[in-house]
């Protein structure tokens, strides 16, 4: 069966996403006991305990759709982040924001800018859409916000700012952004992907929230990162009363399960697992730093729980050996990063691992 003159040709213009290679896949293929999976930016300390048991608690009504309006968790994330329930949104990840700005705003021919290379779901969503997608690289790993700014004209729809970026980790700071708003013409829609917010420690990265009600922004939030949450499929957007009213009008009525609203609520609450999460990533990236120094790898600093690192030589083939000693990261050949990996900062053991590893496979054994 030919179905080419059926599909719709901005369906075959997609690259699909290729996820981090799962933990099951590959003990399945190398017959492997213990695999550790450092590819796909999740929290290797796990879930908080708390949203297990809440977990526990409401898989006795799975038999009832969930709220559809999220009631409970956008209350929970109103009172944390001092917004209404009707500044948020709550999506099936944070991915699914990202798809429904775009369905929600987006005309054919509309111009949307992202960075190149950035994370790969704001090209994928956009030309689902038929966007023009307009690309502007990155400048020394990091959002080059002037050049992106100068791209704007009467067409362009949407700008997608990651921040902190994937895959450098690298973040645009409060005064970058106060500039970029500076001038902005009222029909572009600035689109803030914060997945990585709660890793971020510096005083210059930006409080985008206080431009609520001001700008035409949305700023998306994630539970799959710091909150360890990531098989649940839990993101959430905030914006003012009225861009939240047109994203509701595409969702699924019921977009987010019910188990996942209540691990969300249960895992915002658990202060401890964030705060002992991020001191495990603090210090799993001073010790990446220093191992990568110490062998003269050039790497790009972290304001994320992940770190793109130039490996000196074919990073498909250190990402093939890697996967047979059971590490799994993330080769960015297809990127457009030769020789660059991104490793997810894991347990301090398995960042031992993947150093000895790593140092063994190229050659350099200081
Ligand atoms: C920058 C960025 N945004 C969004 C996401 C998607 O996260 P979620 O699991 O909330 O859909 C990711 C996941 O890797 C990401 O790196």
């Amino acid at each position: 069966m030919n179905l080419k003159h059926l599909v719709r040709p901005c369906v075959c213009s997609i690259k699909p996403y290729v996820p981090g290679k799962p933990i099951e896949e590959l003990k399945r293929e190398l017959k492997l006991k213990n695999v550790y999976k450092m590819a796909s930016n999740e929290n290797a300390l796990g879930p908080s305990l708390k949203a297990v048991s809440a977990l526990k608690k409401s898989l006795r009504d799975i038999h009832f759709y969930p709220d559809g309006n999220c009631f409970y968790l956008k209350k929970a994330l109103a009172k944390k982040y001092n917004l209404n329930n009707d500044n948020i949104i709550v999506g099936n990840g944070s991915d699914e924001l990202i798809v429904l700005s775009l369905r929600a705003f987006i005309n054919k021919g509309d111009e949307v800018i992202i960075a190149d290379p950035t994370f790969l779901v704001y090209k994928l969503a956009a030309t689902i859409e038929e966007a023009k997608i307009i690309t502007v690289p990155l400048k020394a790993f990091r959002y080059d916000l002037p050049a992106m700014k100068a791209k704007i004209n009467s067409r362009t729809k949407m700008i997608f700012i990651a921040n902190p970026d994937n895959p450098t980790g690298s973040y645009v700071t409060q005064s970058e952004v106060e500039s970029f708003f500076k001038g902005l013409p009222e029909h572009v829609i600035v689109f803030f992907d914060e997945a990585y917010y709660e890793y971020q420690e510096t005083k210059d990265y930006p409080d985008t929230m206080k431009y609520i009600g001001h700008k035409n922004i949305i700023i998306s939030r994630s539970f799959s990162k710091a909150y360890g949450l990531g098989g649940m499929r839990v993101g959430w957007a905030a914006a003012n009363k009225e861009m939240i009213s047109y994203l509701n009008q595409v969702r699924e009525p019921f977009n987010v399960n019910r188990l996942a609203q209540a691990a969300a609520v249960a895992a915002l609450e658990d202060k401890k697992h964030i705060l002992k999460s991020r001191q495990m990533v603090r210090c799993g990236k001073r010790y990446f730093y220093n191992e990568f120094k110490k062998i003269r790898l050039f790497f790009v600093p972290s304001a994320a729980n992940f770190v793109l690192v130039n490996v000196g030589m074919n990073s498909t083939v250190v990402y093939q050996k890697l996967l047979q000693q059971g590490i799994i990261v993330r080769d960015m050949t297809d990127w457009g990063l030769k020789n660059f990996i991104r490793v997810t900062i894991g347990k301090p053991k398995e960042n031992k691992l993947f150093i000895s590893h790593l140092k063994k496979i190229i050659g350099k054994h200081k």
